[in-house]
């Protein structure tokens, strides 16, 4: 009953997709993922307030990259009639604001059986994910919009960047799920396209590149980031 079959799990490096260059939802989708560009790296901005779970930078990427994948619930496969790239989107279906137990989005994710999403081959979602699912949920799925804080003065591989790939990346790009053939879950094989500048060329949207995330850019301050990091040598540390 649902798409399996979804993702290049075997790193088949042939362009499956819908993602060209230019995608034009790019900008226009994403509406609520680049809200504060100018915070970056204040410590101070205008995060959430108390223990709120923000929309923009939580939910939103753990939607893109885990159930947006190509072929599953994007917007032109709206697999099930599911599609997650938006709030309006996310929040339309599936949804019982409060109650995770009520909600399919959530219950479907903790399900042990063939049934569960992702589905198989992608590795089950972990607690700590389904858990800010449901606390989400609990809180009223709401749309909050948090400001993105990089520290832009410490910038290492274990600190900056990783984080940066597992919020926006991974769920398209680790094994179970490697999009395009490209595996970014270890420093080894991130500097493998750190070397053949097809990260770079793919976050910054050049040509040539699928653009990367797909749903739309990082912002100015996230894209900053990475660069110090390559331009210091892209170093494991
Ligand atoms: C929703 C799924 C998804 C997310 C999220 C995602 N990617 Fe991708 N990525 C893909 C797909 C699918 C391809 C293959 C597309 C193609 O070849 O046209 C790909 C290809 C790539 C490539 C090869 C591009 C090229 O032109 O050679 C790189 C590098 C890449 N992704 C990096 C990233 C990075 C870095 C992020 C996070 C900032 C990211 N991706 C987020 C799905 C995703």
């Amino acid at each position: 009953m649902y798409i399996v079959a979804c993702k290049n799990t075997k790193g088949d490096p042939s362009p499956t997709a819908i993602i060209t260059p230019t995608n034009p939802t790019d900008n226009t989708s994403g509406n609520t993922t680049n809200p504060s560009t100018n915070n970056c790296g204040n410590a101070t901005s205008n995060v959430a307030k108390g223990d709120s779970v923000c929309f923009n930078t939580q939910i939103l990427p753990f939607f893109v990259s885990n159930c947006a994948t190509s072929g599953c619930h994007d917007a032109k496969t709206r697999a099930d009639g599911y599609e997650f790239t938006s709030y309006a989107k996310i929040v339309q279906k599936g949804i019982t604001a409060g109650s995770p137990s009520k909600s399919k989005l959530y219950t479907v994710m903790i399900k042990t059986d063939e049934d569960r999403m992702p589905p198989a081959p992608s590795q089950a979602l972990s607690k700590v994910q389904t858990d800010m699912i449901a606390k989400w949920i609990t809180q009223g799925a709401k749309n909050v919009d948090c400001a993105v804080v990089v520290d832009t003065q410490n910038v290492t591989f274990s600190k900056t960047i990783l984080p940066l790939l597992a919020t926006n990346c991974l769920g398209c790009h680790k094994t179970g799920s490697i999009s395009g053939g490209v595996n970014l879950e270890s420093y080894a094989s991130v500097k493998i396209y750190v070397d053949n500048k097809r990260l770079s060329g793919a976050i910054n949207n050049l040509t040539g590149y699928s653009p990367m995330p797909p749903i739309g850019k990082l912002t100015d301050c996230q894209l900053a980031v990475v660069k110090k990091w390559i331009d210091a040598g892209a170093k494991n540390d």
